[in-house]
This record gives structure tokens, C-alpha cells and sequence, in this order.
């Protein structure tokens, strides 16, 4: 038999954990070719942050977790390098595996690329096209850096090569965060959360916010004000992420509308069935685009931007653009909602982590960095 290949991931916020997951899932299943090691950054730290994900998505304690927790830009992305190193050089991966456009996922590139140890992206080729979304930085070093270029739409393509990336790197092998909620979907269909919250199904609005350019400045008072306005025809559900609780404290934002109600992150689980009941979901959430998407639910997106523009050419998405004055308008355009054509990107399938693992084992060779030609 073959030598088993060693796939080593990072994970490190949130939205990680459900782009892994699946992948981690398959090689489980492929065990007798590979060995999966998981690294976790600790950059998301929270219990509904992170370990909840990795709880109820069945993936497990992670083999490595490096504790790395908050800080500025460089010390978040120096801290992962730094104890990411150690791991790589004991585990000798044949490949290393990082997905979406988080600090951690820049880092353990930058941190592999050193080793000469091929990498993995999944969800390469996005673009917003604006570098002021620390995002957008960590996605163009982490596909410039990548041997394996996983995409999930077409334009994606376009950009690795506008970018000069290899047609023969980039695989289009469809969503891996989409093939979680294939395989949650019954666990998110059971959960009733409307029903545990006290909302009518079809009658409330979900709202995620958490991007530095909305949270970080004036604009999330104006934007906690229009929500405040519109629950009183909408009633609001607003999990709210970390980064946005301790922005609405320091200034001491009144949030106390009783048809506005701000709660604590929730699982994946609850939070998919909160989505799934509502009548629509706003967000500047990357990951919740394409999830109402797949779903088929009214999203609408509070930023100047988006990477992922298929959800509003194909999907159910419109960009508001970055002003809350805009959120008046939600209540209207749901209402118009239902009339549009929509239509599930292509490969949003729930096998795509199957087609990466497959993609793996065509690929690895039977020594680290053997095969793939990590010289640029
Ligand atoms: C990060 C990602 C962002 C992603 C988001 C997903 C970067 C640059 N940003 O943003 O792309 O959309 O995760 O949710 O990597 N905090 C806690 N508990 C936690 C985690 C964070 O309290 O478990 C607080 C800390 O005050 C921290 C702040 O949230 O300073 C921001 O966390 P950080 O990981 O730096 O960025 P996110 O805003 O979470
Ligand atoms: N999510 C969750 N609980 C919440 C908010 C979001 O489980 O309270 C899930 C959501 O369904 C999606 C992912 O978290 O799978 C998106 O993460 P986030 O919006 O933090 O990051 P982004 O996708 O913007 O990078």
C-alpha cells in the first residue's frame, strides 16, 4: 500500500470551521490514504466562537491549538507564524490546507510558503477589489503563495489569472461551506430556533454586523438606529459578533427597543435555523451571501462591496452599499423579493470537499513537497 499523504489544515475564526469541516470529514473517510492533521489558531477563542462549530459540525478537538487569541493585524498574523512553524516542521505535511481570507489564513500560508511546503486555498480567487478590507490583502497572498487553487465561481478564475496565477493550479470543485449546511440540513430543519425565540416564521428580520468599516466608526449607531426603526414592523434578531458588542459598549449605544433584540453569537446550528424561518437576513457577512443564496432567502448586504458577486447575479443578494439609511428601505424591497429569478451557483452541491480530496490524492506525491512544484 501506498504511504498515507499528511494533509495538515488551519482554522482559526468562525467561518473556518465550516469551510473545513466537510474536507475534514472526507479524509476521515479516506483514512487509509490520508492522515489529517487540524491546527487551530485560537484566533476566534469564544465558545460560540469557536468551539461550538467544532462540536456540533463533528470535527473534534483539534491536534494543535496555538492559542494566538486577539491583537493588532501584525501580531495576530506574527503570532500564528511564529507557533504555526514548530507544527509544520514535527508534522511534515505533505500539504496544508487553508481556506477563506482571515488573519490566520495569511499567516499559515506565509508560514508554509517559508517551509516550501505546497499549499491548498479553498476559496481562492475572490476579490472585492478594495484593499482597505484587511480581507482582501490576506486572499491575494494566500492564492499568490498556493500550488493548489480551489474555487467555488467562475469569476474567481478570472481573477487568479488576471493575477497571473497557472490555469493547471485552479480547481473549480464547488462550496465547502455549502456542502456543511447540505449535511446539517436536517439537524437546522429539526432545531425550530423561531420557535425557541418567540418569532412568527416568515415575520422577522436576521442582522449580522461585524466588518471594521461599519462597526469600528459612527456608522453602527445610525445603523442600531434604522434597525430600532424598522423592528417596529419587522421585529429584528441580531446575534451579535464580538467585535461588535465591545464597539456598541464603548459607546454605550442604547439598544434597549423591545422588537430589536440583540443576543449573544449562536451556534451554527440555531443560527441557520433562525435564517431559515426569517423573512430575510442583513449582514456584511461574507460566508451568510452565499448560504441565503443556497437557501434562497433575500439578502442584503450592508457594504460598498462584495467578493462574491454571483450572489447577486445568480443568488439573492443585492448590495445595499455602506450607509445605513439604506437599511429604511429593507421592508420594501423584501416585499419585492419573491419576484426575482434565482438560481444555485453551479457545484454548490454539498460534494465539493469530496472533489478537493480528490484533487489531494490525484495530486500529493508520497514525499512532502515531491510532487507539486512549490518553486512559483
Ligand atoms: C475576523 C476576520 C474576518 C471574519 C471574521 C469572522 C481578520 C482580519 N478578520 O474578524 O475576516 O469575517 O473574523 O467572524 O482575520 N473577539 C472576542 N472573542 C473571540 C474573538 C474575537 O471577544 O472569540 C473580539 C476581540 O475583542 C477582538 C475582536 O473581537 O479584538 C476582533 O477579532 P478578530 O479575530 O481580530 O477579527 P474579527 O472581527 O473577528
Ligand atoms: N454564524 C453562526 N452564528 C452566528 C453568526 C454566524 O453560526 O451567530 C455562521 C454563519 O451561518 C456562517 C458563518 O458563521 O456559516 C459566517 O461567519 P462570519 O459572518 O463571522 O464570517 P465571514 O463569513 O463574514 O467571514
Amino acid at each position: 500500500m501506498a504511504e498515507r499523504r499528511t494533509v495538515l489544515s488551519v482554522v482559526g475564526t468562525r467561518p473556518n470551521m465550516m469551510k473545513i469541516a466537510p474536507i475534514a470529514a472526507e479524509l476521515g473517510r479516506r483514512g487509509d490514504e490520508f492522515e489529517h492533521v487540524l491546527v487551530h489558531t485560537g484566533q476566534h477563542y469564544d465558545r460560540e466562537m469557536s468551539q461550538i462549530f467544532l462540536e456540533e459540525l463533528g470535527v473534534g478537538e483539534p491536534d494543535y491549538l496555538l492559542n494566538v487569541g486577539s491583537g493588532s493585524h501584525a501580531q495576530q498574523t506574527a503570532a500564528v507564524m511564529e507557533r504555526l512553524e514548530p507544527v509544520l516542521l514535527e508534522a511534515e505535511p505533505h500539504v496544508v490546507v487553508v481556506p477563506g481570507d482571515v488573519n490566520s489564513t495569511l499567516a499559515a500560508a506565509l508560514a508554509a510558503a517559508k517551509l516550501l511546503i505546497p499549499i491548498a486555498h479553498v476559496e481562492a480567487g475572490l476579490r472585492s477589489f478594495d484593499r482597505t478590507m484587511p480581507e482582501e490583502i490576506n486572499r491575494l497572498v494566500a492564492d499568490q503563495l498556493s500550488q493548489l487553487l480551489f474555487i467555488h465561481s467562475p469569476e474567481a478564475r478570472d481573477n487568479l489569472l488576471a493575477e497571473g496565477c497557472a490555469e493547471a493550479d485552479i480547481y473549480d470543485v464547488g462550496n465547502t461551506m455549502i456542502d456543511s449546511l447540505v449535511a446539517m440540513s436536517d439537524r437546522i430543519r429539526d432545531a425550530r430556533a423561531p420557535e425557541a425565540h418567540g418569532l412568527l416564521r416568515g415575520e422577522y428580520l436576521v442582522v449580522t454586523l461585524h466588518r471594521p468599516a461599519l462597526v469600528d466608526g459612527p456608522l453602527l449607531a445610525d445603523a442600531v438606529g434604522q434597525l430600532a426603526a424598522i423592528s417596529k414592523t419587522l421585529p429584528v434578531v441580531f446575534p451579535v459578533h464580538p467585535r461588535t458588542r465591545a464597539a456598541l459598549d464603548s459607546l454605550r449605544i442604547d439598544v434597549s427597543v423591545e422588537r430589536l433584540r440583540l443576543i449573544d453569537p449562536v451556534g451554527y446550528v440555531e443560527f441557520l435555523s433562525l435564517v431559515a424561518g426569517s423573512a430575510g437576513v442583513l449582514t456584511d457577512s461574507g460566508g451568510i451571501q452565499e448560504e441565503t443564496t443556497y437557501l434562497g432567502l433575500p439578502c442584503f448586504t450592508l457594504r460598498a462591496n462584495t467578493e462574491r458577486p454571483i450572489t447577486v447575479s445568480q443568488g439573492t443578494n443585492t448590495l445595499l452599499g455602506l450607509d445605513p439609511a439604506r437599511i429604511a428601505e429593507v421592508p420594501e424591497l423584501l416585499a419585492e423579493a419573491g419576484e426575482r429569478e434565482r438560481q444555485v451557483p453551479t457545484l454548490w452541491d454539498g460534494h465539493a470537499a469530496r472533489r478537493i480530496v480528490d484533487v489531494l490524492s490525484r495530486t500529493l506525491g508520497s514525499q512532502p513537497v515531491d510532487q507539486l512544484d512549490v518553486a512559483g
